[in-house]
């Protein structure tokens, strides 16, 4: 009787145009709220997934309770990581009808290389905290289904050991010290391992608030010690990147950091350079101005700063500003392939995915992250089939507009 009443209830709020949005600003939708009254269900393995929120699920329940707030949490309220979701239901897509789309493809060109998806691995440190066999699993994934991938500097598995598992050179991405000699040193071994590009990251420059992983932390009983060590730079001792280039935790500070940095890495490196964590037409400008080969929309999904505005909401602006001159990557917030085709559809040449392939590592590992990469892969070329576009190229503003 209770579950009838509830059920009632909330078909009249799907049906009111006033209280059809959860406290989150959530639209119940019919099928939503029919799912809603079914018991939550866990999959036993990645074939029986439906979507990617089929591995999210297994992740927060077989992760360390601290684990789990590291990869969920955003800034303060959550409010950026929940605009970012919010930004893709203003979006609506226009399927063009009658056009050829029996061989959809997702080949594309990005930084003058052929890749088979425009859909990323975005870096993610410490990949060991979701699974053993941390970005390896990850690179072994990325190469099974074609997928670039981007290797945090902060990684739990060094950048050559990572090449080795995806069969060709994957992207460095790099948080420099307020030492010069780090980033250096990290630079040249990328570049003997056999990077390509750079990806300098500059939106954690001052720190950021992670609220939620905090109650996370506080609710995990385990001694995080006995992992973590207590000593300051112990966890330094545990990024493979860091070794030989005498830091310490206490030049982690990149707040000094301004466009001149890109000038010395231009000097230092013959790597591409993109730079990660643009939301701003300003910014997207001097990027290009300073020499940036590729602009990286980015506010970390939603883990930097409490802006409250989401990326895609950030992205036009950035098409604008830089108006065809280099590439543009975004990502934050990215879960199924309507939200990836209607990036693309705005001028973003490729989109990288985070929380939403660490769920797959999270949960079953490679082949976890395999299911995830293909399923997305996979969304993208149906979507892509429904608007009538069989190619990347093919994408365009035609197929979307603002509701
Ligand atoms: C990140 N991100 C990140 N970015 C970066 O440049 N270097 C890093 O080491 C990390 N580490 C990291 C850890 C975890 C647990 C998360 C969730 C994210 C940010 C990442 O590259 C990307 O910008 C976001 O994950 C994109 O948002 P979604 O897809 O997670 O919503």
């Amino acid at each position: 009787m209770a579950t009838l009443a509830r059920r009632q209830f909330l078909r009249f709020l799907a049906a009111s145009p006033l209280l059809g949005y959860t406290a989150a600003g959530r639209l119940f939708a019919e099928e939503t709220l029919d799912s809603m009254n079914l018991p939550e269900h866990l999959i036993q393995s990645p074939a029986d997934a439906l979507d990617i929120f089929d591995f999210h699920r297994v992740a927060k329940h077989v992760l360390p309770t601290s684990h789990y707030g590291y990869l969920a949490t955003g800034t303060d309220g959550n409010e950026t990581l929940i605009a970012n979701r919010e930004a893709f239901e203003r979006i609506y897509l226009r399927p063009m009808r009658m056009v050829d789309t029996s061989n959809v493809s997702l080949d594309t060109v990005l930084l003058g290389k052929p890749i088979d998806s425009p859909i990323l691995l975005a870096p993610v440190g410490s990949q060991k905290a979701f699974h053993a066999e941390g970005e390896l699993a990850s690179a072994r994934a990325a190469r099974a289904q074609g997928n670039l991938q981007i290797l945090s500097n902060v990684s739990s598995n060094s950048i050559e050991d990572v090449i080795e598992a995806r069969g060709e050179p994957v992207w460095f991405q790099l948080y420099p010290t307020n030492k010069w000699s780090t980033a250096k040193t990290m630079l040249q071994r990328a570049e003997d391992a056999g990077a390509e590009v750079v990806v300098l990251t500059v939106d954690l420059n001052s720190g950021s608030n992670r609220v939620l992983l905090g109650q996370y932390a506080r609710a995990d009983e385990r001694d995080c010690n006995a992992c973590h060590g207590t000593g300051p730079d112990d966890w330094l001792a545990t990024k493979p990147m860091y070794s030989g280039t005498g830091s310490v935790s206490a030049d982690w500070d990149m707040s000094g950091m301004t466009w001149d940095y890109l000038g010395r890495l231009r000097e230092t490196t013959s790597m591409k350079i993109v730079i990660k964590g643009v939301v701003t037409a300003e910014d997207a400008a001097s990027c290009v101005q300073h020499g940036a080969d590729a602009v990286y929309v980015s506010n970390h999904g939603g883990r930097a700063e409490a802006s409250g505005r989401g990326a895609l909401d950030d992205l036009p602006d950035v098409v604008a500003a830089v108006d065809g001159r280099v590439p543009i990557i975004v990502d934050s917030g990215f879960r199924r392939g309507t939200d990836i085709f209607k990036a693309l559809a705005m001028g973003a040449s490729a989109v990288s995915v985070g929380r939403a392939y660490i769920w797959g590592l999270a949960a079953f590992g490679q082949p976890g992250v395999e299911k995830v990469l293909e399923m997305l892969n996979a969304e993208l070329a149906m979507v892509m089939g429904q608007m009538g576009a069989s190619s990347v190229a093919d994408i365009g503003p035609e197929h979307i507009g603002l509701k």
